[in-house]
């Protein structure tokens, strides 16, 4: 079934994201109001791209969307604002995956709502950070307002209903991987600042 096909085809992937300078960095008890904020940037250049395409791809289907993205980046972009820190450019349009087909777009939805979940693990180190303490909130990491699991289970309901032969679940597959590869564009060039 799709979920244990795009966890397992993409696994490599996810270690590559947690291998980036700035993600260990987030596990790290070094961690500093820039670093978070640097990552949370990264993540809102390929958000704040990818969110408002899929959201349109989806409506323009007809009918109830099945996805909606929930605007994350909206979420990273109230936590930079409450970092003092400024917003970064979204990504290129060319710099993202292309999608044509809903196989494709499920697949770069599930890059998005899985980070959105592992969060939740970044959420709890770094709230225990005393030179994080001071922030506000943890808009983004804290799932914005909806637990992140929930939101995770339905996701997966939703994604194993609708991408189900072979040929959607290798394309959904393709669309995961490069979504992963964008995001990891991000995280490789994202400055420090501060
Ligand atoms: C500091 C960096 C990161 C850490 C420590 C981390 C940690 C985790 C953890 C612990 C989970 C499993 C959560 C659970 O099953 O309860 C997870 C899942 C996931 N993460 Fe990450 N993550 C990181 C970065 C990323 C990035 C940058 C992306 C992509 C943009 C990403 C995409 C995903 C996806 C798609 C899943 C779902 C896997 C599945 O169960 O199918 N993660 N992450």
């Amino acid at each position: 079934m799709i979920l244990n096909l795009l966890r397992s085809q993409t696994h490599d992937l996810h270690d590559r994201m947690e291998a980036y300078d700035l993600s260990k960095l987030m596990l790290s008890p070094e961690v500093t109001p820039a670093g978070y904020a640097a990552f949370l940037a990264s993540h809102y250049r390929l958000l704040a791209a990818l969110e408002p395409r899929l959201d349109a791809f989806f409506a323009a289907q007809g009918g109830e969307p099945p996805y909606r993205s929930a605007g994350k980046h909206q979420h990273i972009a109230a936590d930079l604002a409450a970092l003092g820190a400024p917003l970064p450019e979204p990504l290129a349009a060319d710099d993202l995956p292309a999608f044509e087909t809903t196989a494709q777009a499920w697949g770069a939805a599930y890059v998005i709502e899985g980070a959105a979940m592992g969060g939740m693990v970044l959420h709890r180190a770094l709230s225990q950070r005393p030179q994080l303490a001071q922030l506000p909130a943890f808009s983004y990491l804290g799932g914005g307002g909806q637990p992140p699991v929930v939101r995770w289970q339905s996701f997966c309901e939703q994604i194993a209903a609708h991408v189900v032969d072979e040929a959607d679940q290798q394309a959904a597959l393709a669309a995961a991987r490069a979504t992963y590869e964008a995001m990891g564009r991000c995280l490789a060039t994202q400055p420090i600042l501060g």
